[in-house]
């Protein structure tokens, strides 16, 4: 079918003759077979999202339906790519056409020539339904690749052969009920539709990002959501990187959506060059990028969301971990904003349409902890974190507030932490974690049975510092008592050798969480200790003035390879509060 343009507003193409289109149908638009999306239907007259230039469209133009709704393709060639916001490989785009991104459905997705080595994990007879593995590829050295049984398809596996494969050759033949089914190494999935899975199991255990203010106060669980809203510089995009570089997942997803070029091109110069911690491996070969930056069009930056959360989930159904992140679902919101200005919708708060939230809990409610497809079933999960840029940090505007409804976890940024250059600069008072009871009994059980009261003890004196400081305020910091100015320093050992964090230290960019809980225990035990010194008379000026305090600061250097040297730090800290105290020994 055949329609015709009778409209063209930037992004926004309206044709008539579109009668039999149906609602979200991908559609070629004009002489270049531009790519578009039916986003509206009145009549035969269709509303068109068009995901690349419009620059020299005309009315009369022929737009012509492709029957199908926005896809991705899934197969082996995902990982380490760089994609745009409707799935085309940036990459092999380049490879081929130089750095001019060609235009229409023709242009490269995955690579279809490229021969993967296809190794079954089935034999020949086996019975086989959704889901179930049939074989691997190693994808990239960090990654195998399990190749399932598509969607829909249940039979006997009549042949599967291991060899060379590029990913539109069949490797195994499925005799089902009603033919034969070959199985090729990709799929095709609609990225507006979430992927099937058998359950959503109930979240256990955290997300270990490595980072002390995240791990230790307001942690991220396995398969949750979080959001990170910050003003202009408060080091949203440093979080999500420093997320994307050591948390602890299989797979890292990173959009990056409306931001600047160079942010982007930081990822890409930066991350092929660090190594995971945990496998030794570049970590590139565990990300895909999607990349819909601010100099992109506008429209597939809708889509990328969608995009990249269905990569996500595809990893998750080969039961892997996956983390997701979105910088920044505020630029994200202003293109449906754009788009929703074109159509001349009736606009809701600031102008954002009504549907603001519901398509912001469609990419959210995609994250969690799943029972994927399969006779035995695997688990894998999706990690979500979006960052927020609300204009001057103001949280009650429409896409924080509609998120906020959304999210388990806040780590809200503040400007005045920032300034004072106090990174991460994550807000204590104002974060919080809605998993931090289920997380607690994970630490206890699996870090140390006291991380939970270090934890408490932490947030109880970063409150009492905060009264404090309204007192300093009024009357100065000299008139305290030393038990309060005592308070104060525990509270300044606390931000400055605990939660700040260098995400440029080669050391301090990552603590892994036995780290995270023996620095807690050193700044427990000198926390007590000096607590305990004051109330036995010892002067404020004695404490602060042990030699073992100035080694706290320092700890954070300590390499993961060497942590018993903060148990002999704990020791230090206790032998001079012993000497303080005129004991003899420990
Ligand atoms: N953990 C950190 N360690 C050291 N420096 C940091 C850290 N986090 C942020 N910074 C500093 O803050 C600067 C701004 O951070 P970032 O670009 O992440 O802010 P943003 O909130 O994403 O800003 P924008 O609103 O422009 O997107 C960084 O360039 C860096 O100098
Ligand atoms: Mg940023």
């Amino acid at each position: 079918m055949r329609g015709r343009i009778v409209r063209v507003s930037g992004p926004l193409v309206v044709a008539d003759g579109m009668r039999e289109v149906r609602l979200f149908d991908v559609v070629n638009v004009g002489p270049k077979a531009l790519i578009g999306e039916v986003i509206e239907l009145r009549g035969d007259k269709a509303s068109i999202e068009v995901y690349e230039n419009t620059d020299g469209l005309r009315v009369g133009d022929s737009v012509e339906t492709l029957n199908m709704p926005l896809f991705v393709e899934l197969g082996p060639g995902l990982m380490s790519n760089v994609f745009d916001g409707i799935g085309r490989s940036l990459l092999s785009i380049y490879e081929h056409s130089g750095d001019r991104i060609g235009t229409g459905l023709d242009t490269i997705r995955l690579d279809h020539k490229k021969l993967w080595h296809f190794t079954p994990t089935v034999e020949v007879g086996a019975n086989v339904a959704e889901g179930d593995i049939l074989g691997t590829v190693q994808e990239t050295s960090a990654m195998l690749h399990r190749i399932l049984v598509p969607v829909g398809v249940e039979g006997v596996v009549e042949t599967i052969e291991e060899g060379d494969f590029n990913i539109d050759q069949p490797i195994a033949v499925i005799k089902t009920s009603n033919g034969k089914e070959k199985v090729c190494m990709h799929t095709k999935w609609p990225v507006r539709v979430p992927r099937p899975k058998v359950a959503k199991l109930s979240i256990d255990e955290p997300l270990i990002t490595g980072q002390r203010i995240i791990d230790t106060l307001f942690p991220i669980a396995r398969g949750g959501v979080a959001a990170v809203p910050g003003p202009f510089g408060s080091g949203k995009t440093v979080v999500q990187h420093q997320l994307a570089k050591w948390s602890a997942a299989e797979v890292v997803v990173y959009i990056g959506c409306g931001e600047r070029g160079n942010e982007m091109t930081d990822v890409l110069r930066e991350f092929p060059e660090l190594v995971d911690p945990k496998t030794g491996k570049g970590l590139m070969e565990r990300t895909i990028l999607v990349a819909n930056t601010s100099d992109m069009p506008v429209a597939a930056r809708e889509a990328s969301i969608y995009t990249g959360i269905t990569i996500a989930e595809y990893y998750r159904d080969m039961g892997y971990n996956v983390v997701i992140m979105a910088d920044s679902t505020s630029r994200w919101a202003e293109a449906l904003r754009e788009m929703s200005g074109r159509l001349e919708e009736m606009p809701g708060e600031e102008g954002y349409p009504a549907y603001l939230g519901s398509r912001l809990a469609g990419f959210y409610e995609r994250a969690g902890k799943v029972q994927t497809l399969g006779s035995e079933p695997r688990v894998g999960s999706v990690t979500a974190v979006g960052a927020i840029s609300p204009q001057g940090g103001d949280l009650s505007e429409p896409v924080s507030q509609a998120t906020l409804r959304i999210v388990k976890v806040f780590w809200g940024l503040s400007a005045s932490l920032a300034h004072k250059r106090h990174f991460p600069a994550i807000d204590w008072l104002i974060s919080y974690s809605g998993y931090n009871g289920k997380m607690d009994n994970f630490y206890k059980t699996n870090v140390s049975y006291e991380f939970p009261k270090y934890k408490s003890y932490i947030m109880r004196m970063l409150q009492e510092e905060a009264e404090l400081n309204e007192v300093v305020q009024l009357v100065g910091f000299d008139v305290l008592s030393d038990k309060d100015k005592i308070t104060l320093d525990i509270a300044q050992v606390i931000r400055e050798d605990y939660l700040q964090q260098n995400a440029f230290d080669e050391v301090d960019t990552y603590s892994s969480i036995e780290k995270q809980n023996k620095m807690l225990r050193v700044l427990y035990t000198y926390a007590t200790l000096a607590s305990q010194a004051v109330e036995n008379g010892i002067s404020y000026e004695k404490i602060i003035d042990i030699g073992s305090r100035a080694k706290i600061a320092r700890m954070k250097y300590t390499l993961e390879t060497e942590l018993d040297e903060l148990d002999s730090l704990e020791s230090a800290v206790k032998a001079d509060f012993a000497i303080l105290e005129n004991k003899e020994g420990i």
